[in-house]
């Protein structure tokens, strides 16, 4: 039976997760155990993590792999990926490898501005909050010089402030919305903070503005927030060659496989259904890479959707084209991305992975980040038009189908060779294995 708990933050861990254990478990001591198992013996790296949060009671692991061989406008680099899912790193070396023998991957950066805006109910003449909006803009950017200083002299900072009318949608409702830059940060603390400096401003100098009616001056400010839309933050990756030298093992050409895989890509494109696989697919080798450097995966995701349906329908990310007997892949997708601030100075394996790609600007990780999820889609389409996805998904599962039934290194050792040439099913594992636990 659960129950209810006030002060749990207050208590010191080990009392945190003796209530826990009591409370949901019947063998405590296992569950302690575990937990246990999973803190760090350097006590300085445990508390780093413990203080990254709250109620930290233990760590949770995730792979960290990397994907060596990527050709990124003629720069070489090995992309760090945290993920659990088996065949992602796989997949990425393989296309990495792939276009390392086709000149590679090309990318530029398209823009880098954020938005974030202070949303408000103002009930009286448009025309008087018009004016009321330009005779205090220069005030909202003044005010903000202490938070926007330091950013401003490395050449960031706010690019404008817009006056937004929203009442079509809802009665009084209108926006300041503002646009950044904010350099190698992600930038989020950055904005808000500045949003809530231009909101404090706005209300003060409303109560002080001359022609507005004592109503008018009543601005209610709902929130300021930054938005993790991010359309006007864009990167742009793409691979590109002769149609000949697609041929893939011998099996299938290149013509055909260069139709095969912009007809794929096509139907992605019209088909919500397969639109969000497809994407899932790209977020795959997205999610990793964002995940080993530190930034916020969520944002990118939600960022990435909300492009993804900006024509007002769910579409694919990346894009295939036969032009003149050259198949391009490009993907265009929105990222706002940090190499400063954040994780990125505290999370020791996030500043080893931004070593790893040559302590990336935050345009460098756009461009790493947006090829590590053109790649990723590029090896499942790969795989979709050839030889269906389960022969390599399943190859790559094999080890976590033997760990779930605690195969030893030798029963690991025989049945991955035998799996070399026979296809992997969950029967055909367990039936390899108990056959061999029979014959032994
Ligand atoms: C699996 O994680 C991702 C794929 O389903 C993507 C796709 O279908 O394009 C293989």
């Amino acid at each position: 039976m659960s129950k209810t708990i006030s002060g749990f933050s207050k208590l010191s861990k080990s009392k945190k997760i003796d209530w826990i254990v009591n409370t949901y478990f019947s063998n405590t001591e296992e569950a302690k155990r575990i937990l246990k198992q999973y803190w760090n013996s350097n006590d300085k790296l445990q508390q780093l993590h413990d203080e990254f949060i709250e109620n930290t009671i233990s760590n949770y692991y995730l792979p960290l792999g990397v994907a060596p061989n990527f050709l990124i406008n003629n720069r070489l680099y090995t992309i760090p990926m945290a993920i659990e899912e088996s065949s992602v790193v796989a997949a990425a070396s393989k296309a990495a490898k792939f276009w390392l023998d086709r000149g590679g991957f090309k990318t530029t950066v398209i823009s880098t501005t954020k938005i974030g805006q202070v949303h408000f109910m103002y009930h009286g003449e448009l025309n008087k909050l018009k004016s009321f909006f330009n005779d205090v803009k220069p005030k909202l950017i003044e005010e903000a010089k202490p938070i926007t200083k330091n950013m401003e002299s490395r050449g960031g900072g706010i690019i404008d402030i817009e006056l937004r009318d929203k009442t079509s949608g809802i009665n009084g409702y209108y926006q300041l919305h503002a646009s950044f830059e904010t350099l190698d940060a992600m930038g989020a603390n950055f904005i808000n903070s500045c949003l809530e400096q231009f909101a404090k401003t706005f209300k003060n100098e409303a109560l002080l503005f001359k022609s507005f009616s004592e109503e008018e001056r009543q601005i209610q400010v709902v929130m300021s927030i930054l938005s993790n839309y991010v359309p006007d933050c864009l990167v742009r990756a793409e691979v590109s060659c002769p149609i000949e030298v697609l041929n893939d093992n011998d099996l299938i050409v290149g013509k055909d496989f260069a139709t095969k895989f912009v007809q794929a890509v096509n139907i992605a494109e019209i088909e919500p259904y397969r639109a969000v696989t497809h994407n899932k697919g790209i977020m795959n080798g997205i999610d990793a890479v964002v995940l080993a450097t530190g930034n916020d995966f969520r944002a990118v995701e939600a960022g990435v959707h909300a492009y993804a349906s900006r024509h007002g329908k769910y579409s694919s990310l990346t894009h295939a084209k036969i032009e003149d007997g050259i198949f391009t892949f490009w993907i265009e997708i929105p990222l706002a991305l940090g190499t400063v601030g954040g994780l990125t100075n505290l999370h020791p394996l996030v500043k080893l992975a931004l070593e790893l790609l040559h302590k990336p600007s935050a345009k460098e990780l756009m461009q790493i980040v947006a090829v590590a999820g053109l790649a990723q889609n590029f090896a499942a389409l790969r795989s979709l038009i050839t030889t269906g996805i389960q022969e390599g998904h399943m190859k790559m599962h094999l080890m976590n189908i033997l760990n779930q039934f605690e195969a030893n290194g030798k029963e690991k050792r025989l049945l991955t060779e035998h799996f070399k040439t026979n296809s992997v099913t969950h029967n055909a594992v367990v039936d390899a294995l108990n056959k061999l636990r029979v014959n032994n």
